[in-house]
């Protein structure tokens, strides 16, 4: 009862601090803030910065252009839009420039304060609290749970006629928390829980302990040697103080992909104050994870490792790298990119529950994924690894109706722009993850999108009235594919498992953050195929796959995305919010792409 009772808690304590809004000013927007606590208000001379997000032009001009060249039916498929095309379709109108920029500088914040996003639908303005407090008719505090320490304002309001022209102004009501999707050690009773396969079977150990090797010859990339290394390239963001250490990458591929030992290396990119010191103690376990599977599935294929710096400006503690969703600052980067300097390809293993993050924002954030992927960019993000939702966190249930048990679907993985990868394990014989839920379900935020239809209702009508009222049926159903999500073999300097007694580093780790790097190094490869035939890369993936694709992926029929205390979802034959449309045979899908 104790988390529902301070969900509860800070709900009055909200309630108590919501003033009526002042005379030509209206609420924009609330939270719920489920489990936090307001420690009261802050101090008015603190620094921080406020991101608006002005009105796009003509965002569904672009979703229709997008729709159209990633449709391979069409005769425009694969001819992607460039960065101008593409800002053409956000950047604000006049009036809404005006009348946002009329308001700024009524409180004495003319243009030279502002700082842009490429497109100019992002302004980002740093003000101290007393001025936000009068801006936004609202009282930033300082709000804590679980070892985060935040300032924002619960609530905010604005004048009316700007409803219009702004879509949202963080940080007011973002109470998300960014989770890794894993790098989770496995512990003692896992590893010795495994019955190993004493029969010599041509698939070695992989059904315990998967390497390079294994997944090459599971998803048939064996043999394959990348042609366009000059021009296709394979991003990796990195988020919350994680960091890749080349000695580490050196050591792990001279244990499993020993030609690229010396060679191979990545491009460190820091955004935002991100840092990546190559020490002997530096490196984490998530980014020893999506880089080291990554190089050893692609090699020679250029890497660039995105740090995001690991606090947001407006985190009141920065010294505390437990910071919140960071998206944006990834995305304003790398939207800036020339096309020529853009990864047609990127993985991302870092997501918050849905029900954190405010709609708007979510939309927001979305619709800059959808830019980017309208530039032909691929995106790859892990589905979570909590199945239906976080059975510890106990708040499996709507914020604003405590009554309704609702299960957590996972942002980014629920944007209908990304391509979300669930885990499964077993070699060959691959079954979802069992040691935690892949994750899985229906947006609550972005309904469901054309190219999934078939595949969803024939879904839903299977499952019938079970789980009735837990999910929304008529959101976006993710993941889309899957990939191996456990007992990935990494060389690791935090090693953290049992069995280091011997002082090896090399450990074994899962989550679905080790699924999306797998995929993502598949898509890497389809990528290589295209450009080096003097194709365009392949751009966002969704409808291909639903279409076409899936021929060439291995149906998962076996496990389910469980949590909230339930079973969760069922996998079962085509398309379920489990495993999706399953797991890549390279070969195959080379020869669907023949054609296209
Ligand atoms: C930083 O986080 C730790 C827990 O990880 C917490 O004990 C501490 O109070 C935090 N510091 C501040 C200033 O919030
Ligand atoms: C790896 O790349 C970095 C640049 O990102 C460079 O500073 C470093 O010298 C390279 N290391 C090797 C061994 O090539
Ligand atoms: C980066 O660090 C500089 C210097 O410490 C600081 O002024 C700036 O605000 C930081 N930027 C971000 C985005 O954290
Ligand atoms: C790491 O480097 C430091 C300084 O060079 C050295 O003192 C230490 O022994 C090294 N530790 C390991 C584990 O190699
Ligand atoms: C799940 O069950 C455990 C143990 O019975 C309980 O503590 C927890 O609150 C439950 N969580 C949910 C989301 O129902
Ligand atoms: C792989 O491991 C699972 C779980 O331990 C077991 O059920 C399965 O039979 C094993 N498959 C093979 C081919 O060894
Ligand atoms: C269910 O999804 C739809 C479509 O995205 C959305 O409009 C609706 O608000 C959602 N319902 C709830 C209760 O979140
Ligand atoms: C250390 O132990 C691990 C796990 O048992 C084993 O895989 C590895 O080969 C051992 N290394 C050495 C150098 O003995």
């Amino acid at each position: 009862m104790r988390s529902l009772y301070t969900l509860l808690l800070s709900l009055a304590a909200l309630s108590a601090a919501a003033l009526q809004p002042r005379a030509g000013y209206a609420c924009k927007d609330r939270s719920a803030a489920p489990g936090w606590h307001n420690l009261g208000p802050a101090r008015p001379d603190r620094t921080l910065t406020l991101e608006i997000a002005f009105k796009h032009n003509d965002f569904a001009g672009l979703h229709e252009q997008l729709l159209l060249r990633s449709d391979p039916e069409s005769g425009m498929y694969g001819r992607h839009m460039s960065k101008e095309e593409v800002e053409a379709f956000l950047r604000p109108g006049e009036e809404t420039r005006d009348a946002v920029l009329g308001w700024l500088e009524e409180y004495g914040l003319g243009e030279e304060s502002v700082r842009w996003s490429p497109a100019g639908d992002w302004a980002f303005v740093t003000v101290i609290v007393e001025k936000a407090n009068r801006l936004l008719d609202t009282e930033y505090s300082v709000w804590h749970k679980d070892g985060h320490t935040i300032l924002r304002s619960g609530a905010y309001s604005l004048p009316h006629e700007l409803f219009a022209h702004i879509d949202t102004i963080q940080p007011t009501t973002d109470f998300s928390i960014m989770r890794k999707h894993g790098a989770l050690p496995m512990s003692d009773e896992d590893v010795t829980a495994i019955e190993y396969n004493a029969a010599a079977t041509e698939w070695g150990t992989c059904n315990t302990t998967v390497t390079i090797k294994c997944l090459q010859k599971l998803y048939k990339t064996e043999g394959y040697v990348p042609r366009a290394v000059e021009v296709n390239r394979l991003g990796v963001a990195a988020y919350l103080g994680d960091d890749a250490n080349l000695d580490d990458l050196n050591e792990f591929l001279s244990l499993q992909r020993p030609q690229a030992v010396g060679h191979a290396n990545f491009t460190t990119v820091p955004i935002a104050n991100g840092t990546n010191p190559q020490t002997n103690l530096s490196g984490t376990t998530e980014s020893a994870l999506d880089i080291q599977f990554t190089t050893g599935l692609t090699w020679p294929t250029k890497i660039t490792f995105f740090e995001t710096g690991g606090t947001r400006p407006h985190l009141y503690d920065a010294a505390n790298q437990t910071g919140n969703a960071n998206f944006l600052s990834w995305l304003t980067y790398v939207s800036a990119l020339p096309d020529e300097e853009l990864p047609s390809t990127f993985s991302t293993s870092y997501g918050s529950e849905e029900v954190t993050v405010p709609i708007d924002y979510a939309q927001r954030v979305c619709a800059g994924l959808a830019a980017l992927t309208a530039r032909g960019v691929s995106l790859m993000y892990s589905s979570g690894d909590s199945g239906v939702g976080y059975a510890s966190a106990n708040f499996c249930v709507n914020p604003n109706d405590l009554s309704q048990k609702m299960f957590l679907p996972n942002f980014p993985a629920s944007c209908p722009y990304v391509t979300s990868v669930g885990g499964t394990q077993n070699i060959p014989n691959e079954v979802a993850v069992t040691r935690f839920g892949s994750g899985g379900g229906f947006s609550n935020f972005f309904a469901r999108p054309a190219y999934q239809e078939a595949a969803v209702s024939r879904y839903l009508s299977w499952l019938g009235s079970d789980l009735e009222g837990w999910y929304n049926a008529s959101g976006r159903g993710f993941p889309d594919v899957a990939a191996q999500g456990d007992r990935f073999q990494i060389v690791a300097p935090a090693y953290l498992t049992v069995k280091s007694s011997n002082g090896t580093k090399v450990g074994l780790v899962g989550g679905t953050s080790a699924s999306s790097p797998t995929f993502a190094s598949v898509v890497a490869l389809l990528n290589d195929v295209r450009r080096s035939q003097g194709k365009p890369p392949l751009g966002f993936l969704n409808p291909l796959l639903y279409r076409r694709l899936y021929l060439g992926l291995n149906d998962i029929t076996v496990g389910s995305s469980f949590g909230c205390n339930t079973t969760g979802f069922p996998a079962t034959y085509g398309w379920d919010p489990v495993t999706g449309l399953g797991t890549p045979d390279f070969e195959k899908l080379v020869a669907l792409l023949e054609f296209i």
